[in-house]
């Protein structure tokens, strides 16, 4: 658990796009150096092509030559902490394994557990 990176995915929810749901997310994943990448969710009107606060962050952080991660911190103003979705499951254990999560909200409270814990027995490239 990192307070640099909670605070920066509480930052970055403040860019979310989010006019259909008014649901804001924000996300801030470490890279093996310590840099932090963000992301919030950017959502259009055909509702499908919504792209979730952690791939944004994640793809933003790739996009830029980084390939490994340590932690994430996803932000959002739910008082049952919001985890990630299946799919942004599914993206994060293809990029980042079993990384750490650490879920905010606004009232600063957090959960911090694996990845391999919210998605357990993942298909992944071991199956190929
Ligand atoms: N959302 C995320 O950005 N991350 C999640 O883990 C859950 C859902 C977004 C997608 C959509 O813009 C809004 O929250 C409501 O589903």
């Amino acid at each position: 658990m990192s307070q640099a990176l909670t605070a920066s995915a509480l930052a970055a929810r403040l860019h979310a796009h989010a006019p259909y749901s008014k649901f804001l997310v924000g996300a801030a994943i470490e890279d093996e150096n310590g840099a932090i990448h963000t992301g919030c969710n950017i959502e259009n009107a055909t509702y499908g092509l919504t792209v979730c606060a952690e791939r944004i962050a994640i793809f933003k952080a790739m996009s830029e030559g980084v390939r490994h991660f340590t932690r994430i911190a996803i932000a959002a103003d739910t008082d049952t902490l919001t985890p990630p979705c299946g799919a942004c499951r599914q993206i994060l254990w293809e990029f980042a394994g079993d990384i750490e999560i650490t879920l905010v909200n606004l009232k600063g409270q957090t959960e911090t557990l694996r990845l391999s814990t919210l998605f357990p027995r993942a298909f992944d490239a071991s199956f190929i």
